[in-house]
């Protein structure tokens, strides 16, 4: 019964170990996990939307190519995903159906505009950095599958990074041209990657229960402040300004300190009032619509493979 449930579920938790998609589990545990892995899975799958206007317009084959490779990454990261989500009970059909519909919460960077090619370096860098940030404390997170998805998911981001670092690197040390063309694109993506870890703490409604459930292992102004400090530090190497002053290692603290966030624009974006939210559904819709007949050939074998097994 739920009262044994809620006690080895309760047991689980506190010896901090893991939920397994069998083992009995609160309601609204299911319900956060669904909440967040499917809010997870779609960002990858919209995410791959800024990298691949640049595919055809990459500078080099060897660009092209890891380009490519990167955004085959994240579609299987967003598979994996629905596939760990699908576990706590709902069907991939109905993620799909909350997404197309505009119901569904993506992560707020992907409604940004890949302006130049160095945004390319930009968004490996930063947006794959926070990413990494984020995902590494979730690879203990309670919920099992969604742990181990991102255990595999980490190991393919560090190469999503290093090959946005390395973009920066050779622009930065390219023309003068080429070098501003870099910190205009670190410039604009700075504030957006950081918002990338939700609200601030004194506005964060799910953390606490999170927190409590081993979920969210850090805070979001914690993974943020350490996010920043590994821009501040890599900058450096890199030869390119943060576009944030207030940047720096408070001594006392032993934390990364930043400038203020432009919270009402992340509300904004939250609300579909980005830059690029309307397009970023339209074209995921119209790929949806243009994979229907895949998805209808692939039913009609299964039908008839199912007819001829049943003979
Ligand atoms: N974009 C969109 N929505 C966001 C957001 C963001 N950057 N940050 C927070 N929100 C939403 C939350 O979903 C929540 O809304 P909801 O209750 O309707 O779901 C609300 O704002 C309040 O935020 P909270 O801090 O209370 O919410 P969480 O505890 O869920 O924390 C989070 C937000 C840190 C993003 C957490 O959900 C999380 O760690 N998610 C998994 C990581 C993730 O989704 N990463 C996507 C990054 S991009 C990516 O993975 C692709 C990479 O390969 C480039």
């Amino acid at each position: 019964g739920d009262d044994a449930g809620q006690a080895h579920f309760d047991a689980v938790i506190a010896r901090d170990s893991r939920i397994e998609p069998t083992d009995w589990m609160p309601a609204d545990y299911r319900h956060a996990l669904i909440r967040q892995m499917s809010q997870h899975a779609h960002s990858e799958i919209i995410g791959m939307q800024p990298e691949a206007n640049w595919i055809t317009r990459a500078p080099s084959l060897k660009r092209k190519a890891i380009l490519m490779a990167k955004v085959q990454d994240e579609a299987g990261h967003g598979l994996y995903l629905y596939s760990a989500t699908e576990t706590l009970g709902i069907t991939r059909d109905e993620m799909t159906a909350q997404l197309l519909a505009g119901k569904a919460r993506y992560s707020s960077i992907f409604n940004y505009p890949a302006v130049t090619w160095a945004d390319m370096g930009a968004i490996g860098w930063m947006v794959d950095g926070a990413a990494i940030t984020n995902q590494v404390p979730l690879c203990r997170a309670s919920y099992g599958p969604y742990a181990r998805a991102m255990v595999r998911i980490c190991k393919e981001e560090s190469f999503h990074q290093r090959q946005g670092f390395e973009i920066l690197l050779e622009l930065s040390h390219g023309t003068p041209g080429q070098k501003a063309m870099a910190q205009d694109a670190v410039n604009r993506w700075y504030g957006p990657s950081l918002m990338m870890f939700g609200p601030p703490d004194t506005d964060s409604p799910n953390s606490q229960q999170s927190m409590a459930w081993n979920i969210k292992r850090f805070s979001n102004d914690e993974l943020r402040s350490r996010f920043v400090g590994m821009l501040a530090e890599q900058a450096k190497v890199l030869g390119l300004e943060l576009p944030d002053p207030a940047v720096r290692l408070n001594p006392d603290t032993g934390k990364w300190e930043h400038g203020p966030l432009d919270w009402d624009e992340f509300k904004n974006v939250l609300a579909g009032r980005g830059p690029c939210n309307a397009q970023r559904m339209e074209r995921r819709r119209a790929a949806h619509d243009g994979g229907a007949w895949v998805r209808e050939a692939a039913a009609a074998y299964a039908a008839k493979q199912a007819a001829r097994a049943a003979q």
